[in-house]
């Protein structure tokens, strides 16, 4: 089939490349020119595993455009793929989904508008109503949301937990799934309100294990039990699972919580307060500052202190600080008076970060810090010769964010060591 996306973004580049490797015809249509231009002379934009070997591999079938209308030019399938950041409010901003919804060209036969994009409830039955005002009934309407995840959004696409197909019309739905015959997963297919809550509760879902499991890790640390062999116990229960229960300094990312505030917001404009996730969303505020707390156990006041932040990336495998917690922690520990370095092998930290020093290696970030923070659980750390950043340090205090790192270890390299929800040295 013949396919646009629109948005050249983490999930529109992921879902172009993929769906070329399928066989399809993709063009991607982005607004910024520099992007689509360097996406013409063959870069990727983006850091995600797997991605450049695949845009390598499907040149041919990829194409990129500015313009709109070369874009949708014989295509059977209009994706979109454009951000929906949070606004002042909290709701989504639907600001680029209705550029993409009021500039579709009149067309002269079926084609089919799936929306990517993470949108309220509500979102479909509002460009259906949009898209029929401006006579635009053989515009099909599809809600397919994405569940990928940054850093193994590759094989997330290709070998997805489900393909979920909201429609107003079954044809609709079928040229969606036919779309993606050679990915074997089940399709939930369902109504377009349906679809779209799937996405927000499936996040919401996964923030609340984290917040969960994290508040554990708080009442660990009260308790002297051990979060990271409570989580291997309750993971072991089949009818829990494993998965979100590493506990830590809170979820970050362009998606968890932009989506979790989008539907305490989607749910109170509907008259309803969701309690539950408004604890989940409080919980994971304060488990980001909560670091802090921990530094001035130790060091006293923070003013002067040299901090080292290590990973700035909300999660390893990306480039992506869209509302990583390193952001959070690098400006509370500025405003405590202390000197903040940091180090990340993706994410620069621009535009993002005010006054960080960001270093070429975790070696030179730690260099006479009073303390390094593990924000980021990039493989490289555990690699890390840490007798060797111990004596590059003015003192050897580690806070490990994420219970990456072996507590012995560290210790027998002479540094204090403190996890999340972890018992401190006997
Ligand atoms: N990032 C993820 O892993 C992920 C996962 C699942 C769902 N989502 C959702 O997918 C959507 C996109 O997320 P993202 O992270 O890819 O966003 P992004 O910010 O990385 O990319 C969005 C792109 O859309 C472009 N754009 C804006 N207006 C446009 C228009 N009118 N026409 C064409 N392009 C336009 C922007 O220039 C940008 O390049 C969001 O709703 C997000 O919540 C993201």
């Amino acid at each position: 089939m013949k396919v646009a996306v629109f948005g050249a973004g983490y999930v529109g580049l992921v879902t172009g490349a993929c769906l070329a490797d399928l066989g399809h015809d993709v063009v991607v249509r982005d607004i910024v020119q520099t992007r689509v231009d360097a996406l013409l002379r063959g870069e990727v934009p983006i850091h995600e595993h797997g991605l450049a070997e695949l845009f390598e591999r499907n040149r041919e079938r990829l194409d990129f455009t500015t313009d709109g209308a070369e874009a949708i030019e014989g295509v059977d399938v209009v994706f979109v793929a454009v951000g929906t950041p949070p606004t002042v409010s909290g709701d989504a901003d639907l600001t680029a989904v209705w550029t993409v919804v009021d500039e579709l060209p009149h067309v002269d036969r079926r084609i089919v508008l799936a929306m990517k994009s993470t949108v309220p409830v509500g979102t479909g039955s509002a460009v259906r109503h949009r898209l029929d005002e401006r006579g635009l009934e053989n515009v099909g309407y599809v809600s397919n949301p994405e569940f990928t995840a940054e850093g193994t959004a590759v094989q997330d696409f290709t070998h997805p937990d489900r393909i979920v197909v909201g429609a107003f019309d079954p044809a609709d739905a079928e040229v969606v799934v036919r779309l993606h015959a050679g990915i074997d997963a089940p399709v939930i297919e369902c109504d377009v309100n349906s679809a779209e809550m799937i996405k927000l509760a499936s996040n919401a879902f996964l923030v609340t294990r984290i917040s969960f499991i994290n508040e554990i890790a708080n009442v660990c640390e009260a308790t002297g039990a051990d979060v990271v062999k409570v989580a291997e116990g309750v993971g072991l229960d089949r009818r829990l699972g494993p998965h979100f229960l590493r506990a830590g300094i809170g979820y970050g990312g362009s998606c968890f919580p932009k989506d979790s505030l989008a539907l305490k917001q989607l749910a109170a404009n509907s008259g309803y307060s969701f309690q539950l996730l408004n604890a989940v969303i409080e919980v994971n505020e304060l488990q980001k500052r909560r670091v802090v707390g921990k530094l001035e156990r130790h060091l006293g006041s923070l003013r002067g202190k040299k901090i080292a932040l290590l990973g700035l990336a909300f999660k390893p495998g990306t480039d992506d600080m869209r509302e990583a917690p390193s952001l959070v922690l690098a400006a509370r520990l500025q405003a405590e008076g202390a000197d903040v370095s940091a180090w990340d092998p993706v994410a620069d930290g621009h535009p993002l970060l005010d006054d960080v020093a960001v270093a070429g290696s975790a070696l030179d970030a730690l260099e006479d810090a009073d303390a390094a923070v593990l924000v980021t659980e990039w493989p490289e750390l555990a690699e890390l010769d840490w007798g060797e950043a111990g004596a590059r340090m003015r003192n050897r205090l580690l806070v490990d964010g994420r219970n990456m790192l072996d507590p012995e270890l560290l210790r027998e390299h002479g540094f204090v060591y403190e996890g999340i929800g972890r018992p401190n040295e006997t």
